[in-house]
């Protein structure tokens, strides 16, 4: 029997409930269709967003959601997306199949998306293609509550009380779509734009996120944070499990090897490598009284976009093997509290790996959205030391534990979440619980076979169930037995 460890007495500190946050980009049905919609389109919506996406975000409780890029972002301008709607400039959407960007959803629209889903939202600002001036001044438009032009141009267009947006990025990937710049380049850049983005009120000062590394560039880390460092809060860590021969050939969503899932897993897990590397190296750079943090402002499965559809529109089904993705790389996240205050899965919706798919006026959850809703006890809880101890799995040159394993506890209850990557094999848990006594618990858990999936006809083809647990009448450990190919959410009660 393997054996899970958990330690209440043990602990890094508060799991930052924007690790549960997303990504929601200008790109392919992101926006348009999937969040926004028109009124000829006769979806029920509130002001333009859909009844039933928002309802099913509100459930998941995100967050926290960063908007509009990506790629995008940096060749957004967003006075182009403010103002009477039919007034708005048309653009060409130039990273993202070439389409027509009307801007009918813009600086407006997405903060009250945010306000109806309940989050924060997280600007990502134009560096690549805008201005210093653009920055400040859309700060100045959503922060200022005195007289001030961009405050008054507001008013102007029927907001009257600032939105107070806290989370900002300073460019997205310049050291790629963002401009492609080198970090000695970026970390002036990063200084002048810094420099004049304001705070308009004292109590609600805004957040800088600097552009990080590309998954393993620990000299851009080193570099951009010993000459920027002093000038913002958290660096932007973008990883991607990419899987495939190369690039352009990227494996299927949902016909897949045995390889290729080890493959997937393998490199899904070496996200906990490089958030270690760039943490200690933001630590070296960062002084007592102000400390660095990590933020992977993008992450998630990028498969090859599903046949028939729009190749530059990014849209791939999502299986029991994504869900599992994702309960790793929440796993670790959370393990990780003590740096990592932000995490944004790519992308929400339609794009990428997303909680939620539409076609239409229909929507289906994904088993990566169920992961969401089995998670979200740890959201702002005390995390406290788990381990796993169990065998490990071997595919041709691919090594991955079989159980990965976090804890957390908020309000009297324990968050214990368990992934079993064994695509063959159930595991026979004793869950050994140190530090207080247990006196109840309840289980549930999503399996299936690695490439089961929801559909618009078959919705609940892949969806949590409840699954049997034992406390021991000593209250310190419980028995539970977790299927091959699972995510498994322990709720127990402290004594
Ligand atoms: O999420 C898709 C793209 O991936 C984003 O636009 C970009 O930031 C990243 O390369």
């Amino acid at each position: 029997m393997a054996h899970i460890v958990v330690n209440t007495k043990k602990s890094k500190g508060t799991i930052n409930k924007n690790i549960y946050g997303h990504f929601s980009e200008h790109l392919g049905r992101c926006i348009y269709e999937g969040l926004f919609v028109k009124e000829e389109d006769g979806i029920p919506n509130v002001n333009g967003m859909r009844t039933d996406v928002v309802e099913a975000l509100k459930k998941i409780k995100v967050p926290v959601l960063r908007w509009p890029g990506g790629c995008f972002g940096d060749t957004y301008h967003w006075m182009d997306g403010i103002g009477p709607a039919e007034n708005r400039k048309k653009i060409v959407n130039t990273n993202w199949g070439g389409v027509t960007e009307d801007n009918s959803f813009g600086t407006h629209e997405f903060l009250e998306l945010c306000r109806q889903i309940g989050c924060e939202p997280y600007f990502s600002g134009n560096v690549g293609t805008g201005s210093v001036q653009e920055l400040s001044d859309w700060i100045e438009y959503c922060n200022m509550g005195g007289i001030s032009p961009m405050a008054d141009l507001r008013r102007a267009n029927g907001q009257d009380a600032p939105w107070n947006v806290k989370y900002w990025g300073i460019g997205n990937e310049t050291w790629g779509c963002g401009g492609n710049m080198t970090p000695e380049f970026y970390s002036d850049v990063c200084k002048q734009y810094s420099s004049f983005m304001r705070n308009y009120d004292s109590e609600h000062p805004i957040y800088k996120v600097a552009v990080g590394p590309n998954g393993n560039d620990y000299n851009w880390t080193r570099v951009v944070a010993e000459k920027a460092g002093n000038m913002v809060d958290a660096f932007s860590l973008h990883y991607y499990t990419v899987t495939g021969p190369d690039w352009n050939h990227k494996n299927s969503a949902t016909e897949f090897s045995k390889s290729d899932y080890f493959e997937t897993i393998a490199k899904t897990l070496y996200i906990g490598e490089l958030m270690d590397v760039h943490s200690s190296i933001l630590k070296q750079y960062s002084k007592p009284d102000h400390q660095l943090k990590l933020i992977v402002d993008e992450w998630g499965n990028w498969f090859a976009v599903e046949p028939g559809t729009n190749p530059g529109f990014l849209y791939q089904q999502n299986t029991v093997r994504d869900a599992i993705v994702a309960g790793l790389n929440l796993n670790m996240f959370n393990d990780r509290c003590d740096m990592v205050v932000m995490a944004n899965i790519a992308q929400m919706i339609n794009v990428l790996q997303s909680v939620i798919l539409t076609e239409g006026p229909r929507m289906v959850l994904t088993p990566t959205y169920h992961v969401y809703d089995m998670f979200k006890g740890h959201m702002d809880a005390r995390q406290v030391e788990s381990y796993a101890e169990a065998e490990d799995l071997k595919d041709g040159d691919h090594t991955i534990p079989s159980l990965s394993v976090s804890a957390s506890e908020k309000d009297g209850k324990l968050t214990i979440t368990i992934v079993n990557t064994d695509p063959e094999k159930s595991a026979d848990l004793d869950v050994i619980i140190g530090g207080c006594k247990i006196a109840g618990a309840t289980a549930q858990t999503l399996s299936g076979a690695l490439s089961a999936h929801n559909t618009f006809d078959a919705a609940d083809n892949v969806c949590p169930e409840d699954l049997a647990v034992t406390v021991a009448e000593s209250g310190d450990s419980v028995k539970v037995s977790v299927p091959a190919a699972s995510v498994t959410l322990i709720t127990a009660d402290e004594n």
